[in-house]
């Protein structure tokens, strides 16, 4: 028994030496570069508000309307695949902006503004899946609670329904 323990006495010893080797060099490989994070947040509120978001939300609700006349109701809803599309990108937009609205140098506090912005969020995030499953219904359904979500905000934070 004892041979043989002997015989692996200098593998052992090896294998110490290979890590040995092998830390150093670990230690110096050079940290990656992180790059800094700067958000570009001049875009004033109103004007992410004016080009952003107002415009992305009047898409998405005047692309569903029932007309009703004498002849009877008459759904005016997305029809072709370019037309949801279209419908899609301002639904993503908006899922976005709640994102963009959350940023540090935008959000006006870390609570209520935040939870504001979710909100909003979400609401936007439901339009995007009814416009994706092409739900028509839904769609002109949900439409009252991202206005909710946009209202309620204003309320406490812009003095602007
Ligand atoms: C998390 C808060 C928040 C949410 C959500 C929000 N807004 Fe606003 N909105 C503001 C604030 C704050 C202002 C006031 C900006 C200012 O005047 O400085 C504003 C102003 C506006 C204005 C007026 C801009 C101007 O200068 O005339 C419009 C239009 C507008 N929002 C549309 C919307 C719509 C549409 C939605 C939802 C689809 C929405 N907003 C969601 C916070 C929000």
């Amino acid at each position: 028994m004892i041979p043989k323990r002997h015989t692996f006495a200098p593998l052992a010893a090896l294998v110490l030496s290979l890590n040995l080797a092998c830390t150093p060099k670990e230690q110096s490989t050079p940290e990656p570069i992180k790059a800094a994070v700067v958000f570009d947040t001049q875009q004033t509120m109103s004007e992410l508000m004016l080009w952003v978001i107002d415009p992305a939300a009047d898409t998405i609700w005047d692309s569903v309307s029932w007309i009703s006349n004498e002849k009877g109701t008459k759904a005016n809803a997305p029809k072709t695949e370019e037309d949801w599309k279209a419908l899609k990108i301002q639904a993503s937009i908006l899922v976005e902006s709640a994102n963009l609205l959350m940023l540090e140098g935008r959000a006006k506090d870390q609570g209520v503004w935040m939870q504001q912005a979710r909100k909003f969020g979400l609401e936007a995030r439901k339009n995007l899946k009814a416009i994706e499953e092409k739900n028509v219904d839904q769609l002109f359904e949900i439409g009252g609670d991202l206005d909710q979500a946009c209202e309620s905000c204003h309320l406490k934070y812009a003095n602007y329904k």
